[in-house]
């Protein structure tokens, strides 16, 4: 049984229409798949609503060699492939002549004076003052050979000067604790932490942010939100797409670098930190670290029995995947926190690829009631526990299970459900997370992005899995089917707790 929460018609505040500042958005790795694929359509989109100041360009760096018009058409091309508005054939006119392209290596210092006359000539004609937001969309071991460029040419001013100087810094933060370390050292030689912006896109997505709201805009759940009332918490991303062409960037990556270590601790410090005093980014981020400083560290001893690694069938025939691949393509595991809220409470995540459906979510288990009342004393077994769940996609939404009596002359008790849906409370598709990150990035607001020290804790963390999975290589991969919830072994993980995943 099922009860439909009637969405009543939402009376929206009066919204201030946000404008970036004058800029010009550089983009390394511009002839890349993520250029075309996310950032050309997400810029594009905030053209649609108005988001972008007149007083913009957006110019590519990358070793291919076009002129300014074959990347003006490539990046028509990925708008009309990939936006979530349609292109519009009038507004592209607008965009035409504030796009450019650099091409050069990025080990040439003369890729870099020809960047800034490119770029001093964009100031000159659109008005873009001398602000810039660089976005490093290339592997990690390009990192240093263009901030050094960048440094060298002078196109970097220091943090406070009359104009600025930003540089988003793509996933993956490196490979290991060593490597994230050595990586930021690297960042924090050229640029301050405040011009620094690691984006995990999972942060910009609406149904993340809506974590917060819907924690601390709401009086009614934080009360409950802690070891008192909540049994556990599963967090599920689920994918039903394999590893497609990135095999071979998958192979040295694997599911516990991919998604566990940014994505799924990004998710759960927000759900299982302590209200911030403001929602400035570094009160935000402060209670996030706290989260991951409290998590209790994995020991040797301690992984085979919290940790369940999973490779699907196939996954060793996929393009550029080794024959006896041991990299994992799904993880299961029992987390828990050492603070006064959380105590005790384990946190079960689960991350996989080629699963039987596309799910990611947060439910939030609450304790079974102490006492049954009403029916016979069977019927007590019957009674399940409330569940809310903060559903991140796709079927954006919230919902509540609790019991209800079944209409009729006794007192039969039945689940039903409240259910939130984002696109019935307000219509229309979310923005794309590149949207509202590219926006943040060009204002100065760091909230959404990843600040160093919870970078290096969150690799601090997972690292004793990373060594104990090196040193003790799985036997049994491939160990699940396509299509299917993962190695029976995940199951059975949960199920030694007496509890069950919730495979919805
Ligand atoms: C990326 C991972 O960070 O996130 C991919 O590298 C994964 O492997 C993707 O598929 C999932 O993101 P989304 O937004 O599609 O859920």
């Amino acid at each position: 049984m099922s009860a439909k929460l009637e969405v009543p018609a939402v009376v929206m505040p009066k919204r201030e229409r946000i404008v970036a500042p004058p800029c010009a958005v550089v983009v390394f790795g511009a002839s890349g798949d993520l250029t075309r694929r996310k950032l050309m359509p997400a810029l594009y989109n905030l053209s649609v609503g108005t988001h972008l100041d007149d007083r913009f360009s957006m110019v590519g760096v990358a070793r291919r060699p076009w002129g300014h018009d074959a990347f003006v058409e490539q990046m028509q091309g990925g708008v009309q492939e990939f936006s979530r508005t349609p292109f519009d054939a009038k507004l592209w006119e607008w965009w035409g002549p504030r796009l450019d392209y650099v091409s050069g290596d990025f080990n040439s210092p003369d890729t870099y004076k020809r960047l800034a006359l490119c770029l001093a000539d964009l100031d000159a004609k659109h008005g873009t003052s001398g602000n810039r937001l660089f976005y490093l969309a290339v592997p990690p071991d390009e990192f240093a050979a263009i901030l050094q460029g960048l440094r060298d040419a002078g196109l970097i001013v220091a943090p406070g000067a009359a104009t600025f100087s930003r540089v988003i810094v793509e996933k993956p933060f490196g490979s290991s604790l060593e490597t994230a370390k050595q990586l930021n050292g690297l960042v924090a030689e050229v640029l301050d932490e405040s011009q620094t912006f690691r984006i995990d896109h999972y942060l910009g997505k609406e149904t993340v942010q809506n974590i917060m709201v819907f924690r601390f805009a709401n009086s009614m759940f934080e009360p409950l939100w802690n070891r008192k009332y909540v049994d556990h918490v599963q967090i599920t991303a689920a994918e039903t797409v394999g590893v497609g062409t990135r095999g071979k960037f998958y192979e040295s990556t694997g599911v516990l670098r991919d998604i566990v270590q940014n994505h799924l601790l990004e998710v759960l410090s927000l759900c299982a930190m302590e209200p911030p005093n403001t929602g400035h980014a570094d009160d935000v981020r402060g209670e996030k670290l706290k989260v991951l400083k409290a998590l209790r560290q994995p020991w040797s001893d301690t992984v085979p029995n919290d940790v369940v690694l999973g490779q699907y069938n196939g996954y060793r025939t996929e393009p550029d995947i080794a024959p006896q691949s041991n990299t994992p393509t799904f993880a299961a595991m029992r987390v828990f926190i050492d603070n006064w809220r959380w105590q005790g409470v384990p946190f079960y995540l689960r991350a996989g690829k080629r699963m039987a459906k596309r799910v990611t979510e947060v439910s939030f288990h609450m304790q079974p009631i102490p006492l049954q009342l009403f029916g016979s004393a069977d019927l007590c077994e019957h009674v399940e526990p409330n569940v809310l769940t903060l559903r991140i996609q796709p079927e954006e939404g919230i919902q509540l299970e609790f019991s209800s009596k079944v209409p009729g002359h006794d007192f039969t008790v039945g689940p039903v459900v409240m259910d939130m849906k984002y696109t019935e409370a307000f219509g229309g598709e979310p923005p794309e997370a590149y949207e509202r990150l590219l926006l943040d990035a060009m204002r100065g607001d760091a909230t959404l992005f990843s600040r160093r020290d919870a970078v290096e804790t969150s690799w601090a963390w997972i690292q004793p899995i990373l060594d104990y999975v090196e040193q003790h290589p799985q036997k049994d991969f491939p160990n699940y089917e396509q299509g299917s919830w993962g190695p029976a072994a995940a199951d059975s993980l949960i199920h030694s707790d007496r509890r069950q995943w919730r495979n919805r």
